[in-house]
């Protein structure tokens, strides 16, 4: 006689309920994987994007940056073009700003309006921003254009992701 302490049954439930968990784990992974993949990949970014524009070249006057880079939107990765206005301040800082109106969303124009020279101009409403992206009040937009964090390398300018302008006291 057997004295293995195993009856046929446990041992059918056991070999059941593992087959059944390998099974189980083998649908989930894939699925977990899927469901926080955007998550993982949200870090990506705050990367630096790559412009064609020589920071020896910036001047105090603002010019119009367009640069070109991959985004990834979950699972979809597409070619992206977005663009900054951007100038050396007083102080030798490097401003960047996002061409996106606060308002509803419009580009922005530097000397947009022959009316309002030196000032960033929303063709939409008639939205008015000062130099260092201050919206003018009794104009629609509500706050001050967002700001791109700048960095160099190899003499070019890189660009982050907009962010709350600084340069607005
Ligand atoms: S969208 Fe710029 S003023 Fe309305």
């Amino acid at each position: 006689m057997s004295k293995n302490p195993v009856t046929r049954r446990q041992f059918l439930s056991y070999t059941l309920t593992g087959v059944g968990g390998f099974m189980a784990a083998g649908m989930l992974m894939p699925m977990l994987r899927f469901a926080i993949d955007p998550v993982l990949s949200a870090k990506a970014s705050g990367d630096f994007k790559m412009t064609d524009k020589k920071i020896a070249d910036i001047t105090s006057e603002p010019v119009r940056v367009d640069f070109t880079y991959e985004q990834k939107d979950a699972w979809y990765t597409a070619e992206t073009t977005s663009s900054a206005w951007v100038y050396k301040n007083d102080n030798g800082e490097i401003v960047a700003l996002s061409p996106i109106c606060k308002h509803l969303g419009c580009n922005v124009n530097w000397n947009g309006s022959e009316k309002h020279p030196d000032m960033f101009f929303c063709p939409c409403h008639a939205g008015l921003y000062t130099k260092d992206g201050k919206n003018v009040p009794g104009t629609p937009p509500r706050g001050p254009l967002d700001a791109y964090p700048t960095r160099e390398q190899d003499g070019f300018l890189m660009l982050g992701t907009p962010e709350q302008n600084p340069f607005v006291k």
